[in-house]
């Protein structure tokens, strides 16, 4: 590749780079990218009861809300100007089974959720995760059979757990699972039953991390997973393939991507961006917003100045948009100034 850039381009003492720096108007005039509300997915859990609050003791800050609780919240993201949450159901242990039938069930509390949200709050975009984990005792995101995770047994699942959240008024599907074929099967399914507008965002390339440790927690599926999820989420060591499970994704109808954690694959958004165009949003994990709030509590890092910088991380390796426990605080702060 022939340099951009030209060691010969400018020279100091007639290039100093320090000049655009020097004033705060000037810094503001030059700045490349911007974080905006507008660029913020909040991801919330819920919990069943009235007026319930449950503190997730791995992710400080970060509590399950009942469904009335919720409501608030969102009305709350809204006023700041948050576009969408991403809804992630606590299932009462007594609920999980080995076919995680309660995914299907129409009246389980993520339809509820969705259906009180979207009532309550027509205008903001609700985003619903398709995979098992929280509703399957062995943990995992699919079908498990003689200790193996079966792929296309699980897309039926798949799609009836997608059609049925398409139907309780979630706006966005998001394959989480990583099963093969589950967007093509997911959009087909979404079609037929008359949700041809409903739009997916696949979690196109979603490692297999231990940064998602604290949202097992929050969704209660640490303590029912057994072994780990290397045979379907994706090798920490390998980006090509991030390319062609996007690729695969957007050939079968996904209408944006994602990457998954965010920090350490922003090389990931960055590729996917730039190779498809698409959308491209990054989920800023668990594990991740769980070390940014322990070193502050520890009076270790400023956590308004790391957070920002943090999510401005994501827009400037190409992203659209994040999904951060932190939104809140990331949309009080900018509005702040
Ligand atoms: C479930 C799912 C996970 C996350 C989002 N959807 C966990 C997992 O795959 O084990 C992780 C989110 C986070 O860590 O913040 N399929």
């Amino acid at each position: 590749m022939s340099p951009r850039f030209p060691a010969s381009a400018g020279r100091f003492p007639r290039t100093r780079m320090r000049r655009n720096r020097r004033a705060e108007w000037s810094r503001r005039l030059a700045a490349e990218n911007r974080l905006d509300a507008s660029d913020l997915i909040w991801p919330v859990f819920v919990v069943e009861g009235g007026d319930t609050r449950q503190p997730v003791p791995s992710m400080p800050g970060v509590d399950r809300l009942s469904i009335d609780l919720l409501v608030d919240a969102v009305g709350e993201a809204a006023g700041l100007g948050i576009p969408a949450v991403a809804v992630f159901p606590y299932v009462a242990p007594e609920l999980k089974t080995p076919d995680g039938r309660e995914a299907v069930n129409p009246d389980n509390l993520i339809c509820r959720a969705v259906r009180a949200v979207k009532a309550a709050h027509p205008g903001v975009g609700v985003i619903c995760d398709v995979a098992l984990d929280p509703f399957n005792s062995d943990g995992h995101d699919g079908l498990v059979r003689d200790g193996r995770v079966l792929n296309d047994e699980t897309l039926e699942v798949l799609c009836r757990q997608a059609v049925v959240q398409a139907g309780a008024g979630c706006d966005v599907i998001a394959p989480s699972d990583m099963m093969d074929g589950r967007v093509g099967a997911i959009r087909d399914a979404l079609d037929a039953a008359g949700f041809a507008d409903t739009q997916i965002m696949s979690y196109a390339a979603k490692y297999a991390s231990a940064f998602y440790g604290p949202f097992r927690d929050a969704v209660g599926s640490s303590g029912a997973l057994k072994g780990d999820k290397k045979t379907y989420q994706m090798d920490p060591a390998n980006a090509d393939e991030a390319l062609r499970e996007a690729a695969l994704d957007i050939d079968e109808g996904a209408d944006m991507v994602m990457v998954k954690p965010g920090l350490p694959y922003l090389d990931i958004v960055r590729a996917v961006k730039e190779a498809f165009g698409m959308p491209t949003f990054a989920f800023n994990v668990s594990g991740e917003y769980a070390m940014l709030r322990a070193a502050a509590d520890h009076g270790w890092l400023d956590y308004d100045r790391a957070l920002i910088e943090t999510l401005l991380s994501f827009k400037r390796a190409g992203a659209d948009g994040v999904l951060t426990y932190a939104a809140l605080d990331a949309a009080r702060l900018l509005e702040a100034g």
